[in-house]
């Protein structure tokens, strides 16, 4: 038995912002009368008048019938005051982010509503905890928390305070799944789960940014064509506008009590005090000005192919290697028996796959002067682009040999300065690492955090699915390396990752 609520329940919206319309939006479809609330006069109205719009849209585009999108629209009130909210069975609060305002709120509903009302907050950065101290029945409360817009993103994260009861989180998630959206329990902790474990996504880039690892251009390139992300870091936080994206990494670092983890960066500093916001503004990473050229990722210039060309082992980039230079008549040895793990050697070079350690210590520890690394791909069979990075004791003639061999495979080739863990695979271990601390500490389970990543944000894979393709020791070995290289604990390797390792298990 799904505890569901009926479309019999009464649901009530408050804040008829961005986000209320659309939560308004979505319950009105799936069969519920909806009462719209806004402190500002006529707000609610305009919002209704803008769902009913959308409506319309989406039934001259066949998405819903012209008679579900009436009946839709038919079951959409505005609310004229609070006390019109007393026969909700639902409260779905979307106003401003404040403590106070939403407390305050919570307090004079609970007074108004039934007993077994349940009362939901959309906060995303608010402790449901906190919200819920203010309230005679902490327990009917829970976050229900929709992205932006939300009558078109799937997932809602159905978040528990400390005092919530588990069936009012169960009803919420049911219901939720009725109105058509995915959802996924998590536990009242800062960032709840997207907007914690996409932290490292444009952490990472920015450090490799501030490092000199190469420029944002070359950067979102390789998270896009290697990667397989729908946009880079720079670019979306330039959509996101670096003011909220700012302000939402100060509050996951402050609410973890300045976990390094979460470190904020100077440069989103500076491009806040600069004002330099983003598109809103015209500028921020990239310029938005009119006739404005964006930069392009740096490409290496076509090197010749080596004709001693040998590939090691079946590794996943060996196999997309001998699979893409056949597809392209080349010629060239393989080698089935893995050496070590190289893999590939032309014109005296050693090509690997990055393990967290920079090309530099990896000649040096291997005893291989000439070592190039290459980066992470999802998918090297269909990757466009890979980063490279080349040891400070490599023969620049070498690593042209072995960069010639990934041109002839059709990678365009962006070498990075040498920094550790290039940067598609220092963003997917670091994103693994968060969303298994999110698991082991209890805030969410493992499929949940896998899910809310591809549908929260896009993600091409869930950080733990995509860790265990990699191989759990990898990812492991790329953590502990940025930890030795950095000595800092932001890259503190999560205690579930090592136990999986010892065990040799898998998420
Ligand atoms: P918004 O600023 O577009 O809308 C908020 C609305 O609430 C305004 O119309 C305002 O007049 C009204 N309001 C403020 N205080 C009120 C009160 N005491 N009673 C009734 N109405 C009141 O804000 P937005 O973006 O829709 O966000 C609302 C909530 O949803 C916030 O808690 C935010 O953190 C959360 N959220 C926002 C997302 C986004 O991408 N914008 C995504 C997910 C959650």
């Amino acid at each position: 038995m799904t505890p569901t609520l009926s479309t019999q329940t009464v649901v009530a919206v408050i804040g008829a912002g961005a986000m209320g319309a659309g939560i308004a939006q979505v319950a009105a479809v799936a069969g519920h009368s909806v009462k719209l609330l806004d402190l500002r006069p006529d707000a609610a109205a305009l919002a209704i008048d803008s769902i009913r719009a959308q409506l319309e849209k989406m039934a001259a585009k066949g998405k819903i019938s012209p008679q579900a999108a009436e009946a839709a629209s038919a079951r959409l009130q505005i609310a004229g005051q609070l006390a019109d909210l007393a026969d909700a069975g639902l409260v779905v609060e979307a106003i401003v982010e404040n403590l106070q305002a939403k407390q305050k709120l919570f307090a004079e509903l609970e007074a108004l509503v039934s007993e077994d009302c349940i009362l939901a907050s959309n906060t995303s950065s608010m402790s449901i905890t906190a919200i819920g101290a203010a309230l005679k029945h902490p327990q009917r409360l829970a976050g229900l928390h929709f992205f932006n817009p939300a009558p078109l993103m799937a997932l809602v994260e159905v978040v528990s305070g400390l005092a919530t009861d588990p069936a009012v989180a169960n009803t919420l998630l049911a219901t939720a799944a009725a109105w058509g959206k995915t959802p996924v329990h998590a536990r009242s902790t800062p960032g709840f789960i997207v907007n914690r474990v996409a932290r490292p996504y444009y952490a990472e880039a920015l450090r490799v940014l501030q490092e000199g690892g190469a420029d944002c251009a070359t950067l979102d390139a390789c998270l896009r064509e290697a990667g397989g992300f729908r946009m880079g870091p720079f670019e979306l936080m330039d959509l996101i506008g670096h003011d909220v994206n700012f302000a939402v990494t100060r509050s996951v670092w402050s609410a973890f009590f300045n976990d390094p983890r979460f470190l904020p960066s100077l440069i989103q500093q500076e491009l806040v005090d600069a004002g330099y916001l983003g598109k809103k503004t015209g500028r921020g990473f990239y310029s938005y000005q009119e006739g404005a050229a964006r930069p392009l990722p740096a490409t290496e210039p076509a090197q010749p192919f080596a004709h001693d060309v040998v590939v090691y082992g079946l590794a996943p980039a060996v196999r997309a290697l001998v699979s893409r230079l056949s597809a392209q008549g080349r010629s060239f040895t393989q080698v089935m028996a893995p050496q070590g793990d190289t893999v590939a050697t032309a014109g005296g070079a050693t090509l690997r796959v990055t393990d967290g350690r920079s090309a530099t210590r990896c000649a040096f520890d291997t005893k291989t002067p000439n070592t190039v690394l290459i980066d992470l791909a999802l998918d090297y069979a269909k990757a466009t682009r890979l980063a490279v990075s080349v040891a400070a004791q490599c023969d620049p003639a070498a690593a042209s040999k072995v960069i010639g061999l990934l041109q002839a495979a059709r990678f365009g080739v962006s070498l990075l300065q040498d920094i550790p863990g290039l940067i598609v695979m220092r963003t997917v271990a670091m994103l693994a690492n968060e969303a298994a601390d999110a698991v082991n500490q209890g805030v969410c389970d493992v499929a949940a955090v896998d899910t809310a990543m591809q549908l929260g944000v896009n993600y091409p894979c869930g950080p733990l699915a995509w860790a265990n393709a990699v191989g759990l020791k990898q990812i492991s070995s790329v953590l502990g390396h940025l930890a030795q290289t950095y000595g800092e604990d932001r890259y503190r390797t999560s205690p579930l990752i090592q136990q999986l390792v010892y065990a040799a298990k898998a998420f």
